[in-house]
């Protein structure tokens, strides 16, 4: 019976977590798979760099981006932010069994809140950030960025930003906006 009970508490705690507006604004929504290829193609993997995803969901795009870095033999850093507690735990524990898990940071946070400047272990200049937000967010989030940080690059997958016209788009089974020198 007292097990029963915590399934429901914890099925209900999952649907809270996944839902609430408040806890996660963006919903969670993982890139296409079949989009990977691409999207790891123009973040363009470097030694030095740092990869950041705002809102990292499972991290499928960090961990398959760092997994290309691993057998390049490349230094790159991934840093995953994310909100939601239950995809932070899930990250947590790929990272575990992952070859190139020193290399990944996985942080749990508010991308509107949080020191991202903080965050880099070196100044890199080297700073590709992915996106995978509703439009109506990217442009807050752009705007946050420029504030603290001079000079990166941005992928978006499936919009794009407002008013800047983006390097090139890529077209998978949906648009991916490349984004230089912002
Ligand atoms: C559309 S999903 C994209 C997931 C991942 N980037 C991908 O491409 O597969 C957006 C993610 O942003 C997270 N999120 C929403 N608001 C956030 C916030 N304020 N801070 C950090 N993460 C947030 C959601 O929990 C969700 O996992």
């Amino acid at each position: 019976m007292n097990i029963l009970l915590f399934i429901i508490l914890l099925f209900f705690l999952i649907i809270i977590l996944f839902s609430s507006k408040k806890l996660s604004p963006i919903p969670y929504f993982p890139s296409n798979k079949k989009d990977l290829s691409l999207i790891i193609n123009v973040l363009d993997l470097k030694n030095n760099q740092i990869v950041v995803d705002l809102g990292a969901g499972d991290g499928i795009v960090i961990f398959n981006a760092s997994q290309k870095a691993f057998e390049k033999k490349l230094n790159t850093q991934f840093i995953a932010i994310e909100i939601n507690p239950i995809l932070i735990l899930i990250m947590q524990i790929k990272r575990l069994f992952h070859p190139n898990k020193k290399n990944i940071k996985i942080i749990y946070g508010d991308i509107f809140k949080i020191d991202i400047k903080q965050l880099l272990s070196f100044d890199s200049k080297l700073l590709t950030f992915y996106l995978y937000v509703s439009p109506w967010y990217l442009e807050k989030i752009i705007k946050n960025l420029k504030l603290k940080i001079k000079n990166f690059s941005l992928v978006s997958y499936f919009y794009p930003l407002p008013k800047i016209k983006p390097k090139k788009i890529i077209f998978g089974v949906n648009k991916i906006y490349v984004y230089k020198n912002l």
